[in-house]
Formats: structure tokens, C-alpha cells, sequence
């Protein structure tokens, strides 16, 4: 019963990217307002940010923050963020039923990643759902547009004199859903999308682009959908865009905690699509992915709650989940599962930073708090960097009614610059410890510095406002490493980091 494999430094996946790291900032509920924005909070600055949650927000070690949406994107009109707030209007935000009053907006945005710290980067989405490439044109030259245009100066006389210098871009969201304002079939998107994307590059020829692909591995144009929007946009985007959240459908817990095994054959099915296409145009070019919505989302009460809303709120309570110890299993699953493709994944974006399915929690005028989910990212944040070793598991399995026989060991291991490295793995069973026996070939690591465990008696425990420090990992001992050999007990669901070193 015991889980197998062997890191070997000849056999590599890829280096990660510092973007996997990424987040999202939308506007949608309490995300910004009373979540990173509340001027008046006891801990806010002078531009009204809070500093509690920034604090968090570094710990957690995020890099890209895309923004401002979302579903909320398709309706944004960028002009309407900026300038002095108190003449900025407020508007209906169709995507969430609420009232937006745009006090938070482009330059606050900024201010916020600036103050996160050198590692955070923007990742700024354009409208193409209501609008279209003369609208993309007109932010990115006020954005990015050093001085001497009217846009440009207009930034500057808004009291911005740098540029904001954003690079990577997303070209829309979600084009392929039915819920989405302006929802676009993939010849009219793939079309939309080229011609943004040829005249941004007019303004720039060094942006990032991020073409929208599908909504989830399950809607019914997937596949279909990226071959045709990237036969229109191959030449002229960086990356395709693959969003997926999951939850216990029916109650399912064990077909849950192998939600990984969707999300991988998600991964590779966009590769071979993507790929697909360059062979068709005989292109040396490979397109990368942006997993920029990627979370465990109770979505189905969400659904029934949207269902009920006839009035516009401004920062209602949405999307507000709190996450278990199972929940932060399977999350640190599928973080896992962005590792074990590092080579093509070179974007991924936590859906979403605070308050909105969300890492971090708020009350207003109150504490900011870590939810369970926090942990396994911030630990993959800080030791996850380098080159991703390839893991090939030999693990007893279990029976899942949506994905068959599944691992019980989902694992990846990534090596540092240094030499260290840093094993991420867990243990699916709900019942049993599961044995790990690793052999290291040729890794000059001759002790375990440290192993962390998220595992709890109670796998329903979470972290709340009157309980914030409920759940946190834990040190496990009895780990050795001896003659090449990794030993390990996993205890039962359980997100597990090994550090060697
Ligand atoms: O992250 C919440 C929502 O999920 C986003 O606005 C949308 O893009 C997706 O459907």
C-alpha cells in the first residue's frame, strides 16, 4: 500500500513561471470594496487600502493580479474608473445584479500592486463583450503611453505621471458562455480578438496577449472552441485562457478530491488543440496557457442565489465561501496539478484574492483572516520555484464515480536554483495514512528540513471570523531521508510539503 517515485534532475517538466503565482481582483461583492479598498478601516493608508490585508496579501506571495474582471468586465467602462472619485459615476454591473460606484478604479489598482511589492505584476483585461478594439486602444494608451497625447496626458493630469506599464493583457472574458454580456459565438470572438489583438500590437508590439478560451472543460463548444478562435488569432496572442472551478457535486467527496484528474486532462486537451492548429499552419510557434480562473467554488448555490436578486447593492455579500480542510486538499490538488504542467501553464490566476472565493477574509471595519486554502498556496509561492522534476506516481488508487480508479498520491516536485527540493503532495484517502517511499537520484539534498501538513481529525474544520486560526499546517515528524530514500507517512486527506535540502 505504499505510494512510489523517483526524482531524477535529468528529468525535467519545465521551469515555473513566477506567474503561476497569479490572483484576481474583481469587482464583485466585497472583493474590492471592504475587502483590499476600505477608506476609513482602521488599518487603511491614506488612498484607502487596507493594510491588514496587503500584509496578507505578501505573505501569500501572489505575482499577477488580473483585473477588473471577470464577468464584470464585459460591462467596464474603463473611463468611468478614473480621475477624481468623487466625479466618477456609478453604474448597474449587470454581471453581478449590484451597484458599482467606481471609487476604486485604473489608478488604485496600481497603487495596490505597487505596494504588494516587486513581485506583483498587473494583468489588465479589456472589455469585449460590450465593447471593442477602440475602447482597448483608448486604455492602453492612457495606461501605458508615456506622455504627450491626449489620453496619456490625461493619466498624468489624473495625477499619475508614470506609466502603469502593463504588459500582459486579456482579450475579454469568457466569450463562450451565455451569461456573458456580449456572449460571442468563436468566429465572431476569434475575429474580435485578432483585430484587438493587430492593433494593440500597433500601439505595442511587446504586450502579452491572453485569448479567451472555454469556460470549463464541459461546455459544449469546448475544443471546437479554441481551434477556431486560434486559427483566427495563432500569430498574434501569447496565450489561451482555461478557467475551471470545483466543488462535491451531489455530495461526491471522493470524486471531489480527484478533481485534479479533470483539470490535468483539461491542460492537455487545450495543448493538443492548441498545438493542433500550429501544425495546421505550419507555425514553430507553441501558444502557452493562462489558467487564469482556477479555484474550488460552490458554484450551485451561487446559481440558486442569482436566481432571487432584484435589487442593485453596492459590495453585497457574493461568492463568500468558507473553505474546509477538504476543500484545501483538493485546492492544493490542483495547484499540483498547474505545477505538473509548468512547461505550457506559464499564467495561472487564483480565483479570486479577497472576500470572492477567496484566500483572504474581511469584515468590515474588522480583522482580516487566513481561510484554509491560503496555506498550500503560499507554500507552493515561496518553494515552488524552479525547475518542476517529472513525477511519475506508482500509487494505490480508489474508486471515484466521475473519473474512475484515481491516484490516492497526487504529487510534483520542483527543484530550486540552490539545489533544494521541494516535494508537494497529497494523500486522497479519507480513511487511511498512506506510506511514501521516494528514490532521489543524483539530488545533492542529504536531510529533510522540514515537513508541513494540512490535515485535520475534523476534515469539515475551517477558519471563520470568530475562529480565524482554527486550521493551520503543522510539523510531521518521523519524515527521513537515508541512502537516497525519501520516507513519509501521508496522513489521511492531507496537503503535505517535504523540503530537502
Ligand atoms: O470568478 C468568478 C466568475 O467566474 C468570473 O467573474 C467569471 O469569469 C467566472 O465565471
Amino acid at each position: 500500500h505504499t505510494a512510489r517515485f523517483t526524482l531524477d534532475p535529468a528529468f525535467t517538466i519545465g521551469d515555473v513561471n513566477p506567474r503561476l503565482f497569479g490572483s484576481f481582483v474583481e469587482h464583485l461583492g466585497r472583493c474590492v470594496y471592504t475587502g483590499i479598498f476600505e477608506p476609513g478601516h482602521p488599518t487603511a493608508d491614506d488612498k484607502g487600502l487596507r493594510q491588514d490585508v496587503l500584509d496578507l496579501v505578501r505573505e501569500l506571495g501572489v505575482t499577477a493580479v488580473r483585473y477588473p474582471g471577470g464577468n464584470f468586465v464585459s460591462g467596464y467602462k474603463w473611463e468611468d474608473s478614473v480621475g477624481p472619485a468623487e466625479d466618477r459615476p456609478r453604474r448597474l454591473d449587470l454581471a453581478w445584479h449590484s451597484t458599482e460606484s467606481n471609487r476604486f478604479g485604473l489608478s488604485e489598482y496600481i497603487d495596490f500592486l505597487r505596494k504588494i511589492g516587486p513581485r506583483a505584476e498587473p494583468m489588465m483585461a479589456v472589455n469585449l463583450g460590450t465593447r471593442g478594439v477602440a475602447e482597448a486602444l483608448e486604455l492602453q494608451e492612457y495606461a501605458n503611453h508615456p506622455e504627450g497625447t491626449a489620453l496619456s496626458d490625461l493619466r498624468v493630469s489624473h495625477g499619475d505621471k508614470d506609466p502603469f506599464g502593463i504588459r500582459l493583457w486579456c482579450l475579454g472574458n469568457e466569450m463562450d458562455g451565455p451569461w456573458q454580456t456580449g456572449h460571442k459565438t468563436a468566429e465572431e470572438y476569434g475575429r474580435v480578438a485578432a483585430e484587438t489583438a493587430r492593433a494593440m500590437r500597433q500601439i505595442d508590439p511587446h504586450v502579452e496577449l491572453v485569448a479567451c478560451g472555454s469556460s470549463s472543460q464541459s461546455m459544449p463548444t469546448f475544443a471546437e472552441w479554441e481551434a477556431t478562435v486560434l486559427q483566427e488569432t495563432y500569430d498574434l496572442v501569447d496565450h489561451i485562457s482555461l478557467h475551471a472551478y470545483y466543488w462535491p457535486e451531489n455530495g461526491d467527496i471522493d470524486s471531489f478530491l480527484a478533481s485534479a484528474v479533470d483539470m490535468e486532462s483539461f491542460i492537455e486537451n487545450v495543448i493538443a488543440t492548441a498545438d493542433h492548429v500550429g501544425a495546421r499552419l505550419k507555425s514553430k510557434k507553441k501558444i502557452n496557457l493562462s489558467f487564469d480562473e482556477w479555484n474550488v467554488w460552490y458554484l450551485p448555490e451561487w446559481q440558486a442565489h442569482a436566481q432571487t436578486v432584484t435589487d442593485w447593492p453596492e459590495a453585497p455579500r457574493l461568492l463568500e465561501d468558507n473553505y474546509s480542510v477538504t476543500d484545501a486538499v483538493v485546492f492544493g490538488s490542483l495547484l499540483i496539478a498547474l505545477l505538473r504542467h509548468a512547461d505550457r501553464v506559464t499564467v495561472a490566476c487564483l480565483a479570486q484574492l479577497v472576500n470572492v472565493i477567496a484566500p483572504i477574509m474581511t469584515e468590515p471595519g474588522g480583522p482580516a483572516w487566513r481561510q484554509t486554502t491560503f496555506f498550500p498556496f503560499a507554500q507552493a509561492a515561496e518553494h515552488g520555484r524552479g525547475q518542476v522534476l517529472d513525477v511519475r506516481v506508482a500509487s494505490p488508487t480508489y474508486g471515484t464515480k466521475k473519473y474512475g480508479e484515481a491516484d490516492l498520491l497526487h504529487a510534483t516536485a520542483v527543484r530550486a536554483d540552490d539545489g533544494t527540493v521541494t516535494v508537494f503532495a497529497v494523500n486522497r484517502s479519507r480513511t487511511e495514512a498512506l506510506p511514501l517511499d521516494v528514490t532521489l537520484n543524483r539530488l545533492d539534498v542529504t536531510r529533510v528540513v522540514e515537513h508541513s501538513a494540512l490535515a485535520d481529525a475534523d476534515p469539515d474544520a475551517r477558519n471563520t471570523l470568530d475562529d480565524p486560526e482554527r486550521v493551520a499546517p503543522h510539523q510531521v515528524e518521523g519524515t527521513a531521508l537515508q541512502d537516497g530514500r525519501l520516507t513519509a507517512v501521508l496522513q489521511p486527506l492531507s496537503w503535505n510539503m517535504i523540503r530537502l535540502g
